[in-house]
């Protein structure tokens, strides 16, 4: 057995920065209501024929100038998003080509929020039994392109974005005191699916749709969800919060991250937060918050993270890294 040992990351944020007083422009909403609510401050929106392949490949050119890599140093190629650039080919084998990666396996992976912790998942089994020896994982979004702008209580919440991490194999198995991937864990509930969709799709509508939430519902399975996911993670490892170094949240909602954090005795100093500057990327989250968190050094060589997300699905998952 093999196991996975992050080498780099790096992310990318379209240009246009639309903050909160641009949107209550749009819709009847408030800077005030927004924060209060979210924390959210601000988010990006894609320019007009800006894809999610350009977002994702600004972010892992990044990653692979980071780590002195070139193209053909890839052989497995994983783009997280639930904002296809189209229905096929796949978002990965377009990143593909515009990063000049030659022949290698790259698929997409749809689990909406959850994309980057089902993706961790995914890589860490490939690199694990040699299936691959360095694989880049991208969670890229353009979230803005399914939100409907006449529903105050969606379209505030969504930004688009892209984060990247680069992995490579190293022979021994997984383990807590190795820089690896230690451990995923990843969840599934359909019968919640009502409770997060979009309302169309290639086979149902042939639209894309637009994104259908019942916030309170869905804060509530969040907190309870990511909270026990987290809890059973520790304890499979024998894990207190005093061993954990940093908390890389899916970014949602700062109220979501403030009840997990009473609810796991956890200091604000351990968990990283950044909806404020993007808002909620879906598959791009938790790849921009580790980008941010690794830039400015809150996570470190060594450090033991633990990741956690919930989308629409509803899916959730933990991912346990140590940096
Ligand atoms: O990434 C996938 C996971 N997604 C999440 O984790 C999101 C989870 N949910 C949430 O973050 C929160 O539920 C929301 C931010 C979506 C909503 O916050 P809330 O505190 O649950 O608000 P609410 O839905 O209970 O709405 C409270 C009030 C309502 O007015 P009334 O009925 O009390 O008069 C809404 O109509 O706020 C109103 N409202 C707004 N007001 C101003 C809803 N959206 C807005 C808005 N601006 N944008």
């Amino acid at each position: 057995m093999n196991r996975a040992c992050f080498i780099s990351c790096g992310s990318y944020l379209p240009e246009r920065i639309v903050t909160n007083d641009d949107m209550s422009k749009i819709v009847e909403t408030s800077d005030d209501w927004i924060r209060a609510r979210t924390g959210i401050r601000q988010r990006h929106f894609a320019s007009e024929g800006e894809l999610t392949s350009d977002l994702g490949t600004k972010a892992a050119q990044q990653a692979l100038d980071r780590a002195g890599l070139k193209p053909e140093d890839i052989d497995l190629l994983v783009c997280a998003t639930t904002t296809p650039d189209l229905t096929f080919p796949s978002t990965a084998s377009i990143i593909q080509r515009k990063l000049g990666v030659p022949v290698c396996q790259a698929f997409d992976i749809q689990a909406v929020c959850s994309g980057f912790v089902y993706g961790l998942s995914t890589i860490n089994a490939y690199l694990a039994s040699g299936q691959a020896k360095r694989a880049l994982l991208i969670g890229a979004e353009t979230f803005s392109r399914i939100l409907n702008f006449e529903d105050r209580a969606t379209c505030v919440l969504f930004g688009d974005g892209a984060g990247a991490v680069i992995f490579e194999a190293q022979q021994g198995a997984a383990n807590i005191n190795e820089r690896c991937i230690v451990d995923t864990q990843t969840y599934c509930d359909g019968t919640l699916t009502e409770l997060l969709y979009v309302d169309g799709g290639v086979s149902s509508s042939k639209t894309a749709g637009h994104v259908h939430m019942l916030g309170q519902e869905v804060f509530k399975h969040a907190v309870e969800k990511m909270g026990q996911a987290v809890v059973d993670m520790m304890a499979k490892h024998n894990l207190t919060v005093d061993d954990l170094d940093l908390f890389v949240p899916h970014q949602a909602n700062q109220r979501i991250l403030n009840q997990l954090m009473r609810h796991l005795k956890l200091p604000q100093e351990k968990m990283i937060s950044c909806m404020a500057l993007h808002a909620n990327t879906s598959a791009a989250s938790i790849p921009l918050a580790l980008n941010l968190a690794v830039e400015s050094e809150r996570a470190k060589k060594g450090d033991l993270l633990m990741m956690e997300a919930l989308g629409g699905g509803l899916t959730w998952g933990t991912a346990l890294l140590r940096l």
